[in-house]
């Protein structure tokens, strides 16, 4: 069984406001990375999934091939899986199986993106003990929601996989699973999947691919505010920027301006000045080590039950315990 809850995920006035808001800060200007996240942007973040250069996917998928068994063997039942940014849910699979060998549940894909949701919804939808309910709204908006529909002693296994929890900024990410935790219950737990710090010419090229696939993700982004908020970006006048930033072990998107230039926003009746050479940052994929995943979990009030890692592409997958 399928079934969508009513979307009501941001809307353009919202996306206006943040787009502005980015543009127009002083110093560094950025634009939030869930907005790479249109239809395109999602068929786009599918397309390199499959990239030799993109081990990340792949890895994570080994790890929960192998050890969904397992991973399983730690929740206890009565069961019901949701999922914080499922993109296309493909991993998701490995899990979803595995749990419903035990009894029917029900599985909560939170996504921002409809088109993702969709794919989700399709590529899943042949495990037939498993009911999707797709939940269209942002993180904690979504896992409120499912909050409100579980029933009285059902326990919760949440996974955040695909290192997500990397785009967030150091000291964030500990904010955000701090606010994730307060949703879950005694007996909860949340499956969390890292890309692990590996040499810098693996991490670059994973982010920025010789043919132009990452680049054509994040320049979909003014693709997507010439499309929404009628603008006149011209996108041969930018280019994409992988960096590592070795300060916060993080692999840095921006968007570069070829050359100084105005750019007008009708819908928004504003324009934004870029000098040449000028970026705006659009998404940062921290990389984590064991310790700084222990760190992470120990700041948001989890405990770490066990972890899970490829070799062959250093990731960790963290089974955590709401504690
Ligand atoms: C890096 S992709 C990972 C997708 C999938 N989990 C995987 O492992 O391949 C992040 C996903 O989170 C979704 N997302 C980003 N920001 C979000 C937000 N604030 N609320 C809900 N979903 C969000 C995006 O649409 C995208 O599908």
């Amino acid at each position: 069984m399928i079934a969508t809850t009513e979307p009501i995920v941001g809307s353009i006035t919202d996306f206006a406001a943040e787009v502005r808001a980015g543009l127009n800060q002083p110093g560094q200007k950025t634009l939030p990375s869930k907005y790479l996240y249109d239809a395109l942007g999602s068929a786009l973040f599918d397309a390199i999934t499959l990239l030799p250069e993109y081990g990340l996917t792949r890895a994570e998928e080994r790890i929960l091939r192998r050890h969904a068994a397992e991973i399983v063997s730690h929740v206890p039942r009565p069961a019901l899986v949701s999922e914080l940014g499922s993109g296309n849910g493909r991993k998701t699979r490995w899990i979803l199986s595995q749990l419903c060998v035990r009894e029917p549940l029900s599985y909560y894909p939170i996504e921002i993106s409809r088109a993702a949701l969709a794919s989700c919804e399709s590529e899943l939808s042949d495990i037939d003990a498993v009911s999707i309910v797709g939940v269209e709204r942002e993180y904690l908006d979504g896992l409120r929601e499912v909050d409100s529909l579980r029933s009285e002693g059902s326990h919760l296994l949440l996974l955040f996989l695909g290192s997500t929890i990397g785009n967030f900024d150091r000291g964030a990410d500990a904010r955000f699973l701090t606010e994730v935790r307060r949703f879950l219950r005694p007996g909860d737990s949340l499956l969390l999947g890292a890309d692990l710090m590996k040499p810098l010419d693996r991490m670059i090229v994973a982010y920025d691919d010789p043919l132009g696939v990452t680049a054509a993700f994040n320049l979909n982004l003014l693709a997507r505010i010439n499309r929404e908020l009628d603008a006149n970006f011209n996108l041969r006048q930018f280019e994409h920027v992988a960096r590592f930033n070795h300060g916060t072990n993080s692999i840095e998107m921006h968007i570069r301006s070829k050359q100084r230039q105005t750019v007008n926003i009708k819908r928004m009746d504003w324009s934004v000045r870029l000098e040449e050479g000028e970026t705006i940052w659009t998404e940062g994929c921290h990389k984590h080590t064991h310790e700084s995943i222990a760190e992470l979990a120990e700041a948001s009030g989890f405990k770490q039950k066990a972890q899970w890692q490829d070799e062959e592409w250093p990731f960790a997958e963290t089974l955590l315990l709401a504690s």
